[in-house]
């Protein structure tokens, strides 16, 4: 089955986080149906934390949250305590209180220098998917103003991986200037449901440079998403659509 592709552009952020709220809670309640459990791999960035929280403010009581279980997309190399620790992130907004017990979720170990870190959570996955193939139900994505995903940067190694599940990456040229542990394009590529979020004026840009029929993947990582056999669903607000 080739890839469909999907844009929905929501009116504004406030709309984006509440429809990408409703579209994970929906995602889950079909896994869950489908294959008694829904395996997710969050993201960092502001526009998914704004789901987050719609998620743990509105939907906390329908979830079917023994069923889940929690990855990171990517993670950077802080403690989870630390401000800058996407999984801290997800924690503070969506998972705190939710009656997840800890080994449904897969904190990235931080506190191993990247490259162990990074083998280490490519043999935590492949130890969770045993013999199927590491097809994650969801993978939420966000996009970077200079086109990387996940920490999938312009011009860094990392994103010609085609070998290795998880990889890691120095930081790009945005903040935080910290180390980076990254699902790889094979490895998101595997995924059922791959969505990108994006909000705000200030993604315009790289989103017409991602939605381009001539689009350099090598300039704009991002574009190196196209599931094999999933879906793909750009998620954004009228300010990122322009
Ligand atoms: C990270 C992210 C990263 C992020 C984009 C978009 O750890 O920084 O996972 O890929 O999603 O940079 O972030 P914003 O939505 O904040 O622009």
């Amino acid at each position: 089955m080739a890839a469909e592709k999907q844009i929905v552009v929501l009116k504004d952020a406030p709309a984006l986080a509440q429809a990408a709220a409703e579209m994970v809670m929906q995602c889950a309640a079909d896994a869950i149906a489908r294959r008694g459990r829904f395996i997710i791999a969050l993201s960092g960035g502001s526009t998914p934390e704004a789901a987050y929280q719609i998620i743990h403010g509105n939907f906390s009581a329908r979830g079917d949250w023994s069923k889940w279980f929690i990855f990171l997309g990517d993670e950077r190399a802080v403690p989870a305590d630390d401000p800058r620790s996407n999984l801290g992130m997800a924690t503070r907004t969506m998972l705190h209180g939710l009656p997840i017990a800890p080994e449904q979720i897969f904190a990235v170990q931080t506190q191993l220098p990247p490259a162990e870190a990074a083998a280490d959570y490519e043999k935590r996955i492949k130890d969770f998917f045993g013999y199927a193939e590491p097809r994650f139900d969801l993978i939420l994505l966000g996009l970077g103003d200079d086109g990387h995903t996940a920490s999938l940067f312009p011009g860094l190694p990392a994103r010609h991986e085609q070998s290795k599940l998880v990889t890691f990456s120095p930081p790009g040229t945005l903040p935080p200037p910290v180390d980076r542990i990254t699902f790889t394009f094979p490895l998101i590529n595997l995924a059922r449901k791959v969505v990108f979020l994006m909000a705000g004026e200030k993604k315009k840009a790289v989103v017409r440079q991602l939605l381009a029929t001539q689009v350099n993947p090598d300039l704009i990582p991002a574009a190196n998403v196209h599931p094999v056999d999933g879906e793909l669903i750009y998620m954004m607000d009228q300010a990122a659509h322009g």
